[in-house]
Formats: C-alpha cells, structure tokens, sequence
C-alpha cells in the first residue's frame, strides 16, 4: 500500500491551530468573514505625540477581540500567561500579555477615517510617510492616558500575521539571578521588538542585545538609548518614549538585566 504521510497535515493543523501564526486575510476578506463594515476610533497617535504634543488621530478598524475570536478561536482570553504575538512585514514583532487586551480597548485599523492615505511620520525613528498597512494595531489611549507612557510600543504597524504564544524563557532563563522580572518586561516592550537576546524576538535589526549590552560601558548605553540621534543623526534606532517616567533609570536597568543574562545560542 502506498503511503500518504502529506494527509497528517491538516490533521496537525487542525489539532494545534494557535500553535501556527495566522497570516491575517486583505481587509476585503476580513469585512467579509467579520460580516461588518469597520468602524471609527480616535486615539492619541504616539508616534506624533512628543515633546509634549497630544495629536489626534481617527482610524476604521475593528476591536481587536473580534479578530482574535475569527483567527485563534474565542478560547485566547482564558489564557493568563500567554501573549498575543503581531508579526510586521518589516521583521518588527510585538508580545502583547494577553491580560491587556481585558484592560484597555485595542483596535486592528486598516485605513484612516477621512480616506487620507494610510501613513504616519515616525520623528522618532527619522522616518516619514511610513506605511501602516495592512494593518495597524492601535489603543483607546483617550479613555486610558495611562497608555501614553509607553509612546510607540504596543502599536505595531504593517501588521501582518498574529499568533498566540507561550512567554518565552529566552528573557528569564534558570541561569540568571532571579529578581529581573521587571526588566526582562521592559526589554520585551521596548527592545526585542526589533532585536533578539539569544534568539528570541523581532527580525528587524537582530543582534543579540545579550552580548552588545557586555560590550558597551553605561554612559555610552544611558546616551544610545536616551537619544540615538544625537550620537548618530539619522538613526533608525527609536528613543525609550519621552513619556515614560524615569526613563533614565529603566534604561540603566535595562543595563544591568541585559549584563546579567547568560549568553546562549
Ligand atoms: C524600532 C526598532 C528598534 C527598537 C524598538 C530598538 N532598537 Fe536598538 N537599534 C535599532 C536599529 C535600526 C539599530 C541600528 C542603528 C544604526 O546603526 O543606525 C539599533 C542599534 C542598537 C544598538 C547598537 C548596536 C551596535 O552594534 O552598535 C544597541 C545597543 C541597541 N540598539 C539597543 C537597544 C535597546 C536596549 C532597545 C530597547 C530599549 C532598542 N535598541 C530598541 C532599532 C531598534
């Protein structure tokens, strides 16, 4: 009898559908699987919002509880623990807890409101007219100022596929001291959307900040992170948000988390 091993696929698939990042559909294919129109939502654009400043911006888009239910299965909210991962075509990755999303109202928006294209200068990052499609993830951060302190992170745009996954322990191995929790949370929100510690994280300037943070004293360290323009004008490299509070301690935290942590393949 001949062997058919290619029919334990779907099989597999079927089994562990949230194991598999889900490539989300054109924004024509999720209206019609949604079977609604996408909706208004104005929020306080972080990228445009520093120095101070309070921009506004209005997005069509969908809670993104409904997308989550369509792609992952509704089973995602029962889940403390695990984190929603929204993959960029850039290689940009953010892990979202999946406790968030039951305390603060996030949307997936897919266009801006008053039918302008669909792009936002990023000061921060020197970068302007960047696309956001197909998909941005964007909060309800007028009803919950708390969010503002975060600046950028947490907002992943060019969205391109979501997954749910395990929080890893690349950022907490057995090896590291305990008492770090606190700061491998800050490098997962704002650095290993971009990089990596030992292979865990985003694709989208993957060095391993594991051994970079060894190689560099804390004075350079507290100057690349607090303002990377002005060491190198141009940069790509986006500050820690200017809205955090004690930035300049969670950078140097950052530090002494990044030194301590083994370095592995
Ligand atoms: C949006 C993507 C992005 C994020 C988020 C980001 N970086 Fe970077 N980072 C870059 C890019 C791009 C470069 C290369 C900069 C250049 O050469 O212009 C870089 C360079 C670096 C370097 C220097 C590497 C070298 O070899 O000289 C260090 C160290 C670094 N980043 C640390 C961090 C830390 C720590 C965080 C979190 C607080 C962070 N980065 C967040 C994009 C990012």
């Amino acid at each position: 009898m001949r062997c058919r091993p290619l029919l334990l696929v779907p099989a597999l698939l079927a089994a562990a559908p949230a194991l598999w990042a889900q490539v989300l559909p054109t924004p024509a294919l999720l209206q019609a699987s949604l079977g609604a129109p996408p909706q208004p939502v104005t929020v306080i654009e972080p990228h445009l919002s520093i120095g101070g400043k309070r921009v506004r911006l209005s997005y069509l888009g969908y809670p993104i509880a409904q997308v989550l239910n369509a792609h992952l299965g509704p089973d995602w909210q029962n889940k403390p623990g695990k984190e929603i991962e929204f993959r960029a075509l850039d290689g940009y990755v953010s892990r979202i807890p999946v406790e968030r999303f039951a305390k603060h109202r996030a949307y997936l928006v897919l266009a801006r409101q008053d039918g302008s294209e669909f792009v936002v200068d990023n000061p921060g990052q020197n970068e302007k007219r960047v696309p956001l499609g197909p998909y941005y993830l964007v909060w309800d951060n007028i009803a919950a100022p708390e969010l503002l302190a975060d600046g950028g992170s947490g907002w992943p745009y060019q969205v391109a596929q979501i997954a749910l996954r395990n929080s890893s322990a690349a950022l907490l191995p057995a090896r590291l001291a305990p008492g770090f929790e606190a700061q491998a949370a800050l490098a997962q929100k704002f650095c290993l959307n971009c990089h990596q510690v030992n292979g865990f994280g985003g694709d989208k300037m993957p060095i391993n900040l594991a051994v970079r943070a060894k190689q560099i004293d804390g004075p350079t360290w507290q100057r690349w992170l607090l303002n990377p323009s002005a060491v190198k004008p141009g940069t790509a490299m986006p500050p820690l948000p200017d809205t955090l509070p004690e930035r300049e301690a969670a950078a140097r935290q950052l530090h002494d988390y990044l030194r301590a942590l083994p370095v592995s393949d």
